[in-house]
């Protein structure tokens, strides 16, 4: 297949290219490198059955080629990225899924949406399954991403439903691993860059907050599992054991053997108190579910961590 994956040079993104180019297909990667980086994609850079467009997806695309599946996970995704381009972020969810959507209607191809568990919002039921509606402040200060991914959503079912595109919704939760940007506020970066200096651990809140934590050779397995399916539906994907986020600083404290204390600091607003996936669905009709536990994906990550702190 033709495919193309907007936000292909990004963490979860360039794992998509990996295993799409490995399985024969050719990739058009759309990418305006806001947070994504060549270096994750060098590797293809040379490949025949590759071409990189930079390109921001909140401005018209146009691709001769025929095109035969689109995939969009173009979006800021940390709060730290998203806080610095706000308005970037509310375009690449609300103009850019427009664009796509346009993309793959006018070559008539599949349809995937990178979806958020964040379309939840701070859930009053624990799990979240794919019927509930979520809980989010629509003009918060997370409401630039939550909202355009919401829209995003309604814009791929309106598409569906009005032009017979054929298209899928992806509730991506937590993941994490090697080749996240180290930098950008994501919990389990954060914890283990702070571990690995022998850095105070920063808790925003008590710590009492729960996340669940996928690996993201589950997370990508679980996408691709959805791709690869007759279901054109929405499914969350994610791994549902749940953990405080106390427990995983101190889970990265012993597996790194830091000598770091932990510090807490004010829990800034809107920031969900637990999030838990119900993978019923996926397990049961995509027949997938995660596999890697967070000792050992800790443990891969950790690595790629240190080394490439070393780098710097
Ligand atoms: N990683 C997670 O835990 C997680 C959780 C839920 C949802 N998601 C979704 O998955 C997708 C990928 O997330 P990620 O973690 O790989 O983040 P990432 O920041 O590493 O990747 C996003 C990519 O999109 C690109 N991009 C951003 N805005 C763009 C624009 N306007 N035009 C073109 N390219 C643009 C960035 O340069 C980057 O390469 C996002 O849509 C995100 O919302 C990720």
């Amino acid at each position: 297949m033709n495919i193309v994956i907007t936000g292909g040079s990004g963490f979860v993104g360039s794992y998509l290219c990996e295993n799409l180019i490995n399985d024969g297909h050719k990739i058009v990667v759309i990418d305006n490198l806001l947070t994504g980086s060549t270096e994750n994609i060098k590797q293809f850079m040379d490949n025949e059955n590759f071409i990189f467009m930079e390109h921001d997806v909140q401005n018209h695309i146009e691709i001769e080629d025929e095109v035969d599946y689109v995939l969009h996970f173009a979006s800021a995704a940390s709060p730290k990225a998203y806080t610095e381009h706000p308005v970037n972020t509310l375009k690449a969810g609300s103009v850019g899924t427009i664009n796509t959507l346009g993309l793959a209607k006018k070559h008539k191809a599949e349809y995937l949406l990178a979806s958020t568990s964040e379309v939840y919002g701070d859930p009053l039921v624990s799990p979240q399954n794919e019927e509930y509606w979520g809980n989010v402040n629509p003009n918060g200060e997370r409401s630039m991403y939550d909202e355009a991914k919401r829209f995003a959503e309604a814009a791929v079912a309106t598409y569906a439903r009005s032009y017979n595109l054929r298209t899928k919704i992806v509730r991506i939760f937590n993941t994490y691993g090697p080749r996240m940007q180290l930098n950008d506020g994501r919990v389990v970066t954060n914890f283990i860059v702070q571990a690995l200096k022998d850095e105070d651990i920063t808790i925003y809140g008590d710590g009492s907050q729960t996340r669940s934590f996928s690996f993201v050779e589950d997370t990508v397995d679980g996408i691709l599992s959805l791709m690869r399916s007759n279901e054109y539906d929405v499914f969350n994907i994610g791994n549902p054991n749940e953990f405080k986020v106390l427990t995983l600083a101190e889970k990265i404290i012993k597996l790194t053997n830091s000598n770091s204390k932990i510090i807490f600091k004010p829990l800034p607003s809107d920031d969900p108190k637990q999030r838990k996936p119900d993978i019923t669905k996926a397990i049961n009709k995509l027949n997938w579910e995660p596999r890697i536990n967070l000792d050992d994906g800790l443990k891969i990550t950790i690595d790629w961590i240190n080394k490439e702190l070393i780098r710097e």
